[in-house]
C-alpha cells in the first residue's frame, strides 16, 4: 500500500524510513549477489579435465574460496546488525513522541465496528462516537486500544504501523496528524466475516475547527423541529433501536452498538460499508444483513412512512 509511503505525521514518517533503508540494503545485495553470480559464471572453468565431478580443487583455489565466503559472512553480518540497530531505533523513536497537552482516545473493536471515546479530565465533557477519529493537527494523541470480543489491529498507514487490539488487554499507540486531511484505516487482523468492512476514518481538522466539532459532539441530541422528525424519534425509543444503541438526551442509553447522539455529522455508515445518505440509511436499517451479512443488527421491517419518519430524525442528529 504506497500510502505508507506518504506519511502525514512524524511517526510514520519514522517507519517509512526504516523501510527506505531496509529496500537500500537489500536491493544493495540483491545486485551483489548478482554481479558475483554473473562474474562466477563468466569465470567459471569449461570443459577443465581437472574439474570431473569428484576431483579436488587446487590447494589455491580452496583458500580463495574460504576467503570469499569469510568476507561474505562478515558483510552480510555487519549488514544485518545495521538493520537489526536500524529497527531498535526506529523503536525507539516512536516511543519518544513528546505528548504533552495530549488529546486521549479510547478506541474499543466490535465485530464489526469501532467505538470511539473522547476522554476528558470532566466527566461531563467525555463523548463518544463511532468509526471516525477526528483529531486536531499538530496535536499528539494518545489512542489507548481494547476489544469487546475477538483480536483486531488499529492501522492508518499514513500515520503510524499496525496496533493490535487484544481482548482483556489494554495497548497505547501515539500519533500525530501534522497535515490536515482524511486518513483511511483498515482492520488489519482477520477478525471474522466482515473484516474487510470493518473501516474507519481519521479526519484530522485545525486546531479550531475541532474544538467546535467537539464542543457540537459534547452537546446532547437535538430536538425534532418537524412532524416527521418527531414521528421517528417516538419509533426510535418505543421499538428495538434503543436496546442497542444511545442517544444522549432521550431515554436511549444502551451501549452494545454505535452511539448515535450525532450520527448525522458522520461520513459513512456501517463502519465504512456505507455512505451516510438518507437513501442508504433507510436501506441500511431496512436490511444491514444485506451489507454486512452477519453483522449483529437485525432487519426491520417497517411501513415505508415508518422508515421514512425514522430516518428524518437521524438525519438532524448532527
Ligand atoms: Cu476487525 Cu478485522
Amino acid at each position: 500500500m504506497n500510502a505508507v509511503l506518504d506519511p502525514a505525521g512524524p511517526q510514520a514518517a519514522h517507519i517509512a524510513e526504516l523501510w527506505w533503508v531496509t529496500l537500500a540494503v537489500c536491493a544493495l545485495v540483491f545486485v551483489a549477489v548478482l554481479a558475483v553470480l554473473a562474474w562466477g559464471l563468466w569465470r567459471a572453468p569449461r570443459g577443465d579435465p581437472q574439474m570431473v565431478p569428484g576431483a579436488r580443487p587446487a590447494p589455491g583455489a580452496e583458500k580463495h574460496l574460504i576467503r570469499w565466503v569469510t568476507a561474505a559472512t562478515v558483510i552480510s553480518t555487519i549488514l544485518l546488525s545495521g538493520l537489526l540497530v536500524a529497527s531498535v531505533a526506529t523503536d525507539r523513536e516512536l516511543a519518544q513522541l513528546p505528548l504533552t497537552d495530549a488529546l486521549n482516545v479510547r478506541v474499543r473493536a466490535h465485530q464489526w465496528w469501532w467505538e470511539v471515546t473522547y476522554d476528558d479530565p470532566q466527566p461531563e465533557r467525555m463523548f463518544a462516537t463511532a468509526n471516525e477519529l477526528r483529531i486536531p493537527v499538530g496535536r499528539p494523541v494518545l489512542v489507548t486500544l481494547d476489544s469487546g470480543d475477538v483480536i483486531h489491529s488499529f492501522w492508518v498507514p499514513r500515520l503510524h504501523g499496525k496496533k493490535d487490539l487484544i481482548p482483556g488487554r489494554t495497548a497505547t499507540i501515539q500519533l500525530r496528524a501534522d497535515k490536515a486531511g482524511e486518513y483511511h484505516g483498515p482492520c488489519a487482523e482477520y477478525c471474522g466475516l466482515q473484516h474487510a468492512f470493518m473501516a474507519f476514518e481519521v479526519i484530522a481538522l485545525p486546531p479550531e475547527q475541532f474544538e467546535t466539532w467537539a464542543e457540537a459532539q459534547r452537546k446532547p441530541a437535538a430536538d425534532p423541529e418537524d412532524a416527521a422528525a418527531r414521528r421517528g424519534r417516538e419509533l426510535f425509543l418505543s421499538g428495538s433501536c434503543m436496546l442497542c444503541h444511545a442517544i444522549h438526551g432521550t431515554t436511549a442509553n444502551a451501549r452494545t452498538a454505535p452511539d448515535l447522539t450525532h450520527i448525522a455529522s458522520r461520513t459513512r455508515l456501517g463502519a465504512g460499508r456505507l455512505a451516510n445518505t438518507p437513501q442508504d440509511l433507510a436501506a441500511w436499517i431496512a436490511d444491514p444483513q444485506k451489507f454486512k451479512p452477519g453483522v449483529n443488527m437485525p432487519a426491520h421491517l417497517l411501513p415505508d412512512d415508518d422508515l421514512k419518519a425514522l430516518v428524518a430524525y437521524l438525519g438532524m442528529l448532527k
